[in-house]
Protein backbone atom coordinates (compact mmCIF):
# COMPACT_ATOMS: atom_id res chain seq x y z
CA UNK A 1 0.00 0.00 0.00
CA UNK A 2 1.60 3.03 -0.77
CA UNK A 3 0.38 6.89 -0.62
CA UNK A 4 2.99 7.68 -3.50
CA UNK A 5 1.41 10.34 -6.06
CA UNK A 6 4.24 9.43 -8.68
CA UNK A 7 3.19 9.66 -12.17
CA UNK A 8 1.60 6.23 -13.17
CA UNK A 9 -0.19 5.17 -16.35
CA UNK A 10 -1.54 2.32 -16.14
CA UNK A 11 -5.25 3.23 -15.93
CA UNK A 12 -7.07 2.99 -12.70
CA UNK A 13 -10.16 3.45 -10.80
CA UNK A 14 -10.63 6.10 -8.10
CA UNK A 15 -12.53 4.62 -5.03
CA UNK A 16 -13.43 7.36 -3.02
CA UNK A 17 -15.11 5.92 0.41
CA UNK A 18 -12.53 3.04 -0.72
CA UNK A 19 -12.10 1.69 3.36
CA UNK A 20 -15.65 2.29 4.40
CA UNK A 21 -18.29 -1.08 4.82
CA UNK A 22 -19.42 -1.18 0.85
CA UNK A 23 -16.27 0.25 -0.40
CA UNK A 24 -14.05 -1.94 1.09
CA UNK A 25 -16.11 -5.08 -0.42
CA UNK A 26 -16.29 -3.64 -3.85
CA UNK A 27 -12.55 -2.79 -3.86
CA UNK A 28 -12.45 -6.92 -3.12
CA UNK A 29 -14.21 -7.67 -6.14
CA UNK A 30 -12.73 -4.80 -8.64
CA UNK A 31 -9.17 -6.04 -7.64
CA UNK A 32 -10.61 -10.24 -8.18
CA UNK A 33 -11.58 -8.91 -11.25
CA UNK A 34 -8.40 -7.33 -12.34
CA UNK A 35 -8.83 -3.97 -12.21
CA UNK A 36 -6.13 -1.52 -10.80
CA UNK A 37 -7.53 0.87 -8.11
CA UNK A 38 -6.49 3.89 -5.57
CA UNK A 39 -8.87 4.94 -2.71
CA UNK A 40 -9.25 7.92 -1.68
CA UNK A 41 -10.59 8.18 2.11
CA UNK A 42 -10.37 10.53 5.26
CA UNK A 43 -10.87 7.72 7.31
CA UNK A 44 -13.57 9.74 9.42
CA UNK A 45 -15.67 6.08 9.61
CA UNK A 46 -13.62 3.58 9.01
CA UNK A 47 -9.53 2.44 9.56
CA UNK A 48 -6.64 1.32 7.00
CA UNK A 49 -7.00 -1.87 8.70
CA UNK A 50 -9.57 -2.54 5.99
CA UNK A 51 -8.06 -2.16 3.42
CA UNK A 52 -4.73 -4.38 4.44
CA UNK A 53 -7.46 -7.17 4.75
CA UNK A 54 -8.40 -6.25 1.38
CA UNK A 55 -5.20 -7.32 0.09
CA UNK A 56 -4.71 -10.02 1.86
CA UNK A 57 -8.06 -11.40 0.88
CA UNK A 58 -7.24 -10.93 -3.08
CA UNK A 59 -3.84 -11.76 -2.94
CA UNK A 60 -3.62 -8.28 -5.02
CA UNK A 61 -2.21 -4.56 -3.72
CA UNK A 62 -4.21 -1.13 -4.09
CA UNK A 63 -3.01 2.50 -3.43
CA UNK A 64 -4.32 4.25 -0.55
CA UNK A 65 -4.23 8.00 -0.34
CA UNK A 66 -5.69 9.29 3.07
CA UNK A 67 -7.50 12.73 2.28
CA UNK A 68 -10.64 14.75 1.53
CA UNK A 69 -12.58 14.43 -1.41
CA UNK A 70 -13.68 18.59 -0.54
CA UNK A 71 -9.99 18.81 -0.75
CA UNK A 72 -9.45 20.40 -4.37
CA UNK A 73 -6.00 20.57 -4.58
CA UNK A 74 -5.48 17.18 -3.65
CA UNK A 75 -8.36 15.81 -5.93
CA UNK A 76 -6.58 17.79 -8.77
CA UNK A 77 -2.98 15.74 -8.26
CA UNK A 78 -4.69 12.53 -7.99
CA UNK A 79 -5.98 12.76 -11.38
CA UNK A 80 -2.93 15.01 -12.88
CA UNK A 81 -0.39 11.67 -11.17
CA UNK A 82 -2.45 9.10 -12.21
CA UNK A 83 -4.23 7.72 -15.56
CA UNK A 84 -7.96 7.69 -14.11
CA UNK A 85 -10.54 6.03 -16.30
CA UNK A 86 -13.26 6.19 -14.02
CA UNK A 87 -14.50 6.69 -10.19
CA UNK A 88 -16.67 4.66 -8.17
CA UNK A 89 -18.24 7.15 -5.25
CA UNK A 90 -19.07 5.91 -2.04
CA UNK A 91 -17.59 8.77 0.32
CA UNK A 92 -19.74 10.73 2.54
CA UNK A 93 -21.74 10.58 5.92
CA UNK A 94 -24.60 8.16 6.21
CA UNK A 95 -26.48 8.15 9.12
CA UNK A 96 -30.41 9.48 8.73
CA UNK A 97 -30.73 10.24 12.69
CA UNK A 98 -27.21 12.59 12.41
CA UNK A 99 -27.86 14.26 9.30
CA UNK A 100 -30.83 15.90 11.34
CA UNK A 101 -28.86 17.49 14.02
CA UNK A 102 -25.98 18.28 11.54
CA UNK A 103 -27.37 19.35 8.11
CA UNK A 104 -24.54 21.69 7.33
CA UNK A 105 -21.95 18.44 8.04
CA UNK A 106 -23.60 16.43 5.51
CA UNK A 107 -24.58 18.70 2.95
CA UNK A 108 -20.83 19.93 2.98
CA UNK A 109 -19.34 16.59 2.98
CA UNK A 110 -22.36 14.63 0.33
CA UNK A 111 -22.85 17.54 -2.11
CA UNK A 112 -19.86 20.05 -1.77
CA UNK A 113 -17.93 17.10 -1.99
CA UNK A 114 -18.99 15.61 -4.48
CA UNK A 115 -19.08 18.78 -6.72
CA UNK A 116 -15.28 18.89 -5.63
CA UNK A 117 -14.75 15.50 -7.06
CA UNK A 118 -16.63 16.62 -10.28
CA UNK A 119 -15.01 19.63 -11.06
CA UNK A 120 -11.79 17.90 -10.73
CA UNK A 121 -13.14 15.13 -13.09
CA UNK A 122 -14.14 17.81 -15.40
CA UNK A 123 -10.39 19.31 -15.26
CA UNK A 124 -8.92 16.00 -15.74
CA UNK A 125 -11.67 14.83 -18.70
CA UNK A 126 -12.29 11.41 -16.87
CA UNK A 127 -16.34 11.59 -17.45
CA UNK A 128 -17.56 7.97 -16.06
CA UNK A 129 -18.71 7.66 -12.60
CA UNK A 130 -20.96 5.36 -10.50
CA UNK A 131 -22.57 7.01 -7.45
CA UNK A 132 -24.01 5.55 -4.50
CA UNK A 133 -27.18 6.74 -4.33
CA UNK A 134 -29.84 4.89 -1.50
CA UNK A 135 -33.70 4.01 -2.09
CA UNK A 136 -34.57 6.78 0.38
CA UNK A 137 -34.83 8.50 -2.90
CA UNK A 138 -38.08 7.29 -3.06
CA UNK A 139 -39.25 8.39 -0.23
CA UNK A 140 -42.46 6.66 0.96
CA UNK A 141 -43.50 4.79 -2.18
CA UNK A 142 -46.67 4.69 -3.26
CA UNK A 143 -46.76 0.95 -4.06
CA UNK A 144 -44.32 -2.17 -4.24
CA UNK A 145 -42.14 -3.42 -5.72
CA UNK A 146 -40.50 -0.12 -6.34
CA UNK A 147 -39.33 0.31 -10.15
CA UNK A 148 -36.67 2.94 -10.77
CA UNK A 149 -39.05 5.55 -12.43
CA UNK A 150 -40.70 5.98 -9.42
CA UNK A 151 -41.02 9.35 -7.71
CA UNK A 152 -38.00 10.16 -5.74
CA UNK A 153 -38.20 12.45 -2.17
CA UNK A 154 -36.55 13.14 0.84
CA UNK A 155 -37.39 13.44 4.05
CA UNK A 156 -34.05 14.01 6.22
CA UNK A 157 -31.16 16.19 5.19
CA UNK A 158 -29.49 12.57 4.56
CA UNK A 159 -31.87 11.83 1.24
CA UNK A 160 -31.94 15.15 0.07
CA UNK A 161 -28.14 15.10 -0.14
CA UNK A 162 -28.35 11.94 -2.21
CA UNK A 163 -31.49 13.58 -4.40
CA UNK A 164 -29.57 16.82 -4.78
CA UNK A 165 -26.60 14.57 -6.22
CA UNK A 166 -28.81 12.83 -8.40
CA UNK A 167 -30.25 15.68 -9.87
CA UNK A 168 -26.62 17.65 -10.19
CA UNK A 169 -25.47 14.76 -11.93
CA UNK A 170 -28.81 14.79 -14.54
CA UNK A 171 -27.82 18.54 -15.22
CA UNK A 172 -24.34 17.62 -15.98
CA UNK A 173 -25.08 14.86 -18.09
CA UNK A 174 -27.74 17.18 -20.21
CA UNK A 175 -24.97 19.91 -20.01
CA UNK A 176 -22.43 17.15 -22.01
CA UNK A 177 -23.53 14.07 -23.02
CA UNK A 178 -20.27 12.37 -23.14
CA UNK A 179 -20.45 12.00 -19.27
CA UNK A 180 -21.37 7.91 -18.49
CA UNK A 181 -23.51 7.82 -14.78
CA UNK A 182 -24.84 4.92 -12.94
CA UNK A 183 -27.14 5.98 -10.16
CA UNK A 184 -26.99 3.10 -7.92
CA UNK A 185 -30.11 2.85 -5.52
CA UNK A 186 -28.80 0.23 -2.84
CA UNK A 187 -31.66 -1.20 -0.66
CA UNK A 188 -30.51 -2.32 2.96
CA UNK A 189 -27.06 -3.74 2.62
CA UNK A 190 -25.90 -6.16 5.26
CA UNK A 191 -23.16 -9.29 5.92
CA UNK A 192 -19.66 -9.30 5.25
CA UNK A 193 -17.36 -10.98 3.34
CA UNK A 194 -17.33 -14.71 3.68
CA UNK A 195 -14.02 -15.10 4.66
CA UNK A 196 -14.78 -12.51 7.74
CA UNK A 197 -12.36 -10.32 7.32
CA UNK A 198 -14.13 -7.27 6.16
CA UNK A 199 -17.68 -6.62 7.38
CA UNK A 200 -19.65 -3.43 9.27
CA UNK A 201 -17.75 -1.62 11.73
CA UNK A 202 -20.10 0.71 13.34
CA UNK A 203 -17.81 3.62 15.34
CA UNK A 204 -20.90 3.58 17.84
CA UNK A 205 -24.14 2.26 18.87
CA UNK A 206 -25.55 0.78 15.48
CA UNK A 207 -28.23 2.40 14.03
CA UNK A 208 -28.98 0.08 11.42
CA UNK A 209 -31.05 -3.43 12.43
CA UNK A 210 -28.42 -5.85 11.36
CA UNK A 211 -25.35 -4.46 13.32
CA UNK A 212 -26.91 -3.95 16.16
CA UNK A 213 -29.04 -7.58 15.88
CA UNK A 214 -25.32 -8.66 15.89
CA UNK A 215 -24.13 -6.95 18.40
CA UNK A 216 -27.08 -7.96 21.11
CA UNK A 217 -26.09 -11.60 19.96
CA UNK A 218 -22.52 -11.47 20.72
CA UNK A 219 -23.28 -9.89 24.28
CA UNK A 220 -22.23 -6.10 23.45
CA UNK A 221 -25.83 -4.87 23.72
CA UNK A 222 -28.48 -6.22 26.17
CA UNK A 223 -31.92 -6.06 23.42
CA UNK A 224 -32.92 -4.96 20.32
CA UNK A 225 -35.86 -2.42 20.50
CA UNK A 226 -37.95 -3.49 17.41
CA UNK A 227 -39.39 0.11 16.03
CA UNK A 228 -42.69 -0.60 16.03
CA UNK A 229 -45.47 -3.66 15.59
CA UNK A 230 -48.66 -2.17 14.27
CA UNK A 231 -47.04 -1.30 10.29
CA UNK A 232 -49.63 -2.44 8.07
CA UNK A 233 -46.88 -5.21 7.55
CA UNK A 234 -47.98 -9.43 7.60
CA UNK A 235 -46.39 -9.38 11.09
CA UNK A 236 -46.30 -5.67 11.79
CA UNK A 237 -42.73 -4.92 12.13
CA UNK A 238 -41.17 -3.02 9.25
CA UNK A 239 -39.94 -4.87 5.63
CA UNK A 240 -36.79 -3.90 4.00
CA UNK A 241 -35.44 -4.98 1.14
CA UNK A 242 -31.93 -6.95 2.58
CA UNK A 243 -29.21 -7.91 -0.03
CA UNK A 244 -25.64 -9.16 0.83
CA UNK A 245 -23.15 -6.60 0.28
CA UNK A 246 -21.18 -9.28 -1.82
CA UNK A 247 -23.96 -9.17 -4.34
CA UNK A 248 -24.32 -5.06 -4.17
CA UNK A 249 -20.55 -4.54 -4.63
CA UNK A 250 -20.68 -6.91 -8.14
CA UNK A 251 -23.08 -4.86 -9.03
CA UNK A 252 -20.76 -2.16 -9.38
CA UNK A 253 -18.36 -3.84 -11.13
CA UNK A 254 -21.19 -4.59 -13.66
CA UNK A 255 -22.14 -0.79 -14.23
CA UNK A 256 -18.63 -0.09 -14.15
CA UNK A 257 -18.29 -2.63 -17.11
CA UNK A 258 -21.87 -0.92 -18.62
CA UNK A 259 -20.41 2.39 -18.24
CA UNK A 260 -17.09 1.54 -20.62
CA UNK A 261 -19.48 0.40 -23.34
CA UNK A 262 -22.83 2.85 -23.25
CA UNK A 263 -22.66 6.75 -22.49
CA UNK A 264 -25.58 8.35 -20.28
CA UNK A 265 -26.96 8.74 -16.96
CA UNK A 266 -28.80 5.83 -15.59
CA UNK A 267 -30.57 4.82 -12.20
CA UNK A 268 -30.32 0.78 -11.37
CA UNK A 269 -31.91 -0.63 -8.19
CA UNK A 270 -29.56 -3.05 -6.44
CA UNK A 271 -31.90 -4.71 -4.40
CA UNK A 272 -32.82 -8.52 -3.93
CA UNK A 273 -36.67 -8.10 -4.64
CA UNK A 274 -37.84 -9.21 -1.38
CA UNK A 275 -39.25 -7.75 2.04
CA UNK A 276 -38.41 -9.57 5.15
CA UNK A 277 -39.43 -8.23 8.45
CA UNK A 278 -37.74 -6.96 11.53
CA UNK A 279 -39.08 -10.39 13.27
CA UNK A 280 -37.67 -12.58 10.42
CA UNK A 281 -34.38 -11.16 10.42
CA UNK A 282 -34.10 -11.66 14.26
CA UNK A 283 -35.49 -15.27 13.57
CA UNK A 284 -32.47 -15.77 10.78
CA UNK A 285 -29.93 -14.28 12.87
CA UNK A 286 -30.83 -16.62 15.93
CA UNK A 287 -30.86 -19.49 13.39
CA UNK A 288 -27.43 -19.18 11.85
CA UNK A 289 -25.81 -17.85 15.25
CA UNK A 290 -27.33 -20.82 17.73
CA UNK A 291 -27.13 -17.58 20.21
CA UNK A 292 -30.53 -15.47 21.47
CA UNK A 293 -31.54 -12.10 20.34
CA UNK A 294 -34.02 -10.61 23.24
CA UNK A 295 -36.25 -7.74 21.96
CA UNK A 296 -38.61 -5.54 23.44
CA UNK A 297 -41.42 -3.49 20.88
CA UNK A 298 -40.83 0.25 20.68
CA UNK A 299 -42.71 3.43 19.40
CA UNK A 300 -42.12 3.54 15.61
CA UNK A 301 -38.99 5.52 14.88
CA UNK A 302 -39.59 8.94 13.34
CA UNK A 303 -39.21 9.01 9.86
CA UNK A 304 -39.55 5.09 9.17
CA UNK A 305 -41.94 3.81 6.61
CA UNK A 306 -43.71 0.50 6.52
CA UNK A 307 -42.17 -1.70 3.84
CA UNK A 308 -39.62 -1.04 0.71
CA UNK A 309 -38.25 -3.61 -1.89
CA UNK A 310 -36.87 -3.55 -5.10
CA UNK A 311 -37.98 -4.43 -8.60
CA UNK A 312 -34.53 -5.60 -9.87
CA UNK A 313 -35.60 -6.35 -13.13
CA UNK A 314 -33.66 -3.02 -14.43
CA UNK A 315 -30.44 -4.03 -13.56
CA UNK A 316 -30.64 -7.55 -14.47
CA UNK A 317 -31.59 -6.63 -17.97
CA UNK A 318 -29.34 -3.92 -18.71
CA UNK A 319 -26.16 -4.50 -16.24
CA UNK A 320 -27.10 -8.56 -16.38
CA UNK A 321 -27.03 -8.29 -12.48
CA UNK A 322 -28.73 -10.01 -9.99
CA UNK A 323 -28.10 -10.86 -6.37
CA UNK A 324 -27.55 -14.57 -5.73
CA UNK A 325 -27.32 -14.81 -2.31
CA UNK A 326 -30.73 -15.23 0.64
CA UNK A 327 -30.88 -14.47 3.78
CA UNK A 328 -29.19 -17.43 5.47
CA UNK A 329 -25.75 -16.23 3.73
CA UNK A 330 -26.44 -12.64 5.22
CA UNK A 331 -27.14 -13.25 8.62
CA UNK A 332 -24.38 -16.17 8.61
CA UNK A 333 -21.62 -14.08 7.28
CA UNK A 334 -22.82 -11.54 9.20
CA UNK A 335 -22.67 -13.20 12.50
CA UNK A 336 -18.65 -14.84 11.44
CA UNK A 337 -17.80 -11.29 10.90
CA UNK A 338 -19.16 -10.40 14.36
CA UNK A 339 -18.05 -13.30 16.39
CA UNK A 340 -14.00 -13.91 14.87
CA UNK A 341 -13.90 -9.89 15.32
CA UNK A 342 -15.98 -8.69 18.14
CA UNK A 343 -14.67 -4.95 18.73
CA UNK A 344 -14.67 -4.80 14.45
CA UNK A 345 -11.21 -3.60 13.16
CA UNK A 346 -9.78 -3.02 16.89
CA UNK A 347 -10.47 -6.40 17.78
P1 LIG B 1 -19.10 3.95 5.36
O1 LIG B 1 -19.25 5.09 6.31
O2 LIG B 1 -18.65 2.65 5.89
O3 LIG B 1 -18.13 4.37 4.16
C1 LIG B 1 -17.99 5.72 3.72
C2 LIG B 1 -16.50 6.00 3.65
O4 LIG B 1 -16.31 7.34 3.19
C3 LIG B 1 -15.80 5.90 5.01
O5 LIG B 1 -14.65 5.09 4.87
C4 LIG B 1 -15.44 7.33 5.37
O6 LIG B 1 -14.25 7.40 6.12
C5 LIG B 1 -15.31 7.96 3.98
N1 LIG B 1 -15.56 9.40 3.92
C6 LIG B 1 -16.61 10.08 4.44
N2 LIG B 1 -16.53 11.38 4.15
C7 LIG B 1 -15.39 11.54 3.41
C8 LIG B 1 -14.75 12.64 2.79
N3 LIG B 1 -15.26 13.87 2.90
N4 LIG B 1 -13.60 12.44 2.10
C9 LIG B 1 -13.06 11.19 2.01
N5 LIG B 1 -13.62 10.10 2.58
C10 LIG B 1 -14.77 10.27 3.26
O7 LIG B 1 -20.50 3.80 4.60
P2 LIG B 1 -21.02 2.66 3.63
O8 LIG B 1 -22.13 1.95 4.32
O9 LIG B 1 -19.90 1.90 3.07
O10 LIG B 1 -21.69 3.57 2.51
C11 LIG B 1 -21.02 3.93 1.33
C12 LIG B 1 -21.91 4.83 0.50
O11 LIG B 1 -23.13 4.16 0.22
C13 LIG B 1 -22.30 6.15 1.20
O12 LIG B 1 -22.31 7.17 0.25
C14 LIG B 1 -23.70 5.86 1.69
O13 LIG B 1 -24.46 7.04 1.81
C15 LIG B 1 -24.24 4.96 0.59
N6 LIG B 1 -25.34 4.07 1.06
C16 LIG B 1 -25.14 3.27 2.15
C17 LIG B 1 -26.21 2.49 2.59
C18 LIG B 1 -26.05 1.60 3.81
O14 LIG B 1 -27.06 1.19 4.38
N7 LIG B 1 -24.83 1.26 4.24
C19 LIG B 1 -27.45 2.51 1.93
C20 LIG B 1 -27.59 3.32 0.81
C21 LIG B 1 -26.52 4.11 0.38
N1 LIG C 1 -35.00 -1.33 13.16
C1 LIG C 1 -35.39 -1.72 14.42
N2 LIG C 1 -34.51 -1.56 15.44
C2 LIG C 1 -33.27 -1.04 15.28
C3 LIG C 1 -32.86 -0.64 13.98
C4 LIG C 1 -33.77 -0.81 12.94
O1 LIG C 1 -36.51 -2.20 14.61
O2 LIG C 1 -32.53 -0.89 16.27
C5 LIG C 1 -35.93 -1.53 12.04
C6 LIG C 1 -36.31 -0.25 11.33
O3 LIG C 1 -37.42 0.35 11.98
C7 LIG C 1 -36.61 -0.76 9.92
C8 LIG C 1 -35.64 -1.92 9.73
O4 LIG C 1 -35.26 -2.32 11.06
O5 LIG C 1 -37.92 -1.28 9.85
C9 LIG C 1 -34.38 -1.56 8.97
O6 LIG C 1 -33.78 -0.41 9.57
P1 LIG C 1 -32.31 0.08 9.19
O7 LIG C 1 -31.99 1.25 10.06
O8 LIG C 1 -31.38 -1.06 9.19
O9 LIG C 1 -32.46 0.53 7.68
P2 LIG C 1 -33.42 1.63 7.02
O10 LIG C 1 -34.28 0.90 6.05
O11 LIG C 1 -34.08 2.48 7.99
O12 LIG C 1 -32.34 2.56 6.32
C10 LIG C 1 -31.45 2.06 5.34
C11 LIG C 1 -30.15 2.86 5.35
C12 LIG C 1 -30.40 4.28 4.93
C13 LIG C 1 -31.16 4.34 3.65
C14 LIG C 1 -32.41 3.51 3.76
C15 LIG C 1 -33.16 3.45 2.47
O13 LIG C 1 -29.58 2.88 6.64
O14 LIG C 1 -29.14 4.89 4.71
O15 LIG C 1 -32.07 2.18 4.12
O16 LIG C 1 -32.34 2.90 1.51
F1 LIG C 1 -31.48 5.63 3.38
Amino acid sequence: MSSNLSKNTTKKILVTGGAGYIGSHTCVELLNDGHEIIVLDNLSNSSEESLKRVQEITGKTLEFVKGDIRDHKLLNSLFSNHEIASVIHFAGLKAVGESVSMPLAYYDNNVNGTLVLLEAMKQANVKTLVFSSSATVYGDPASLPISEDFPTSATNPYGRSKLMIEEILQDLHVSDNSWRIALLRYFNPVGAHPSGRIGEDPNDIPNNLMPYIAQVAIGKLDKLSVFGNDYPTHDGTGVRDYIHVVDLSLGHVRAIEKLQKTAGIHAWNLGVGKGYSVLEMVAAFEQASQQPVPYQFAPRRSGDIAACYANPEKALNELGWKAEKGVDDMVSDSWRWQSVNPNGYHS
